[in-house]
């Protein structure tokens, strides 16, 4: 396993997500411990872009529970339904809020968080966990971001 990540310069988004998906694949081929993963995913996405946020909330029983993330500490348990990440567990859909004060219910683990996409992993047709990514700008994430963290999730989600 290379020990840094390759993110090329003055690339699209899209050309970063294509440069690094590949890189985490290869960092979670052959590691079986879910949170040594997690952990990496986390930092590997907060590297590539410079995001305010990212981490995972594990369905745990009746609540969403704080996995490994980057950033400012969080709100530990979510309930179903509640905020992004627990309307993305209740729906079994990726929600993306261009505008977190316009999205009702929205979580406020930070006041600096702006625009959130949460993105859920699937395990035997359940969600197992979401991804949650948050910016400090507003309208931040687009379907580009949608396209690869699904396609990331859906990655980690056939390994659980
Ligand atoms: N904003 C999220 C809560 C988690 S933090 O952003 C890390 C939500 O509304 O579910």
């Amino acid at each position: 396993m290379s020990d840094s990540l390759y993110i090329p310069e003055s690339a699209t988004k899209a050309e970063k997500y294509e440069a690094i998906l590949p890189q985490i694949e290869a960092l979670i081929t052959g590691e079986p411990d879910l949170y040594a993963n997690l952990a990496n995913i986390s930092a590997a996405l907060k590297e590539a872009f410079d995001f305010f946020w990212v981490g995972f909330y594990l369905a745990k029983e009746n609540q969403l529970v704080l996995g490994p993330f980057q950033g400012p500490i969080a709100c530990t348990r979510i309930s179903m339904g509640k905020g992004v990440c627990g309307t993305a567990w209740q729906e079994g859909k990726t929600v993306l809020v261009p505008d977190v004060d316009a999205f009702p219910g929205h979580i406020a683990c930070s006041s600096a968080s702006k625009s959130e996409i949460v993105v859920p992993v699937f395990k035997g047709g359940l969600v197992a966990m979401v991804l949650d990514v948050d910016s400090d700008q507003l309208n931040d994430f687009d379907a580009v971001d949608q396209e690869y963290l699904e396609k990331l999730m859906g990655l980690l989600g056939s390994k659980l």
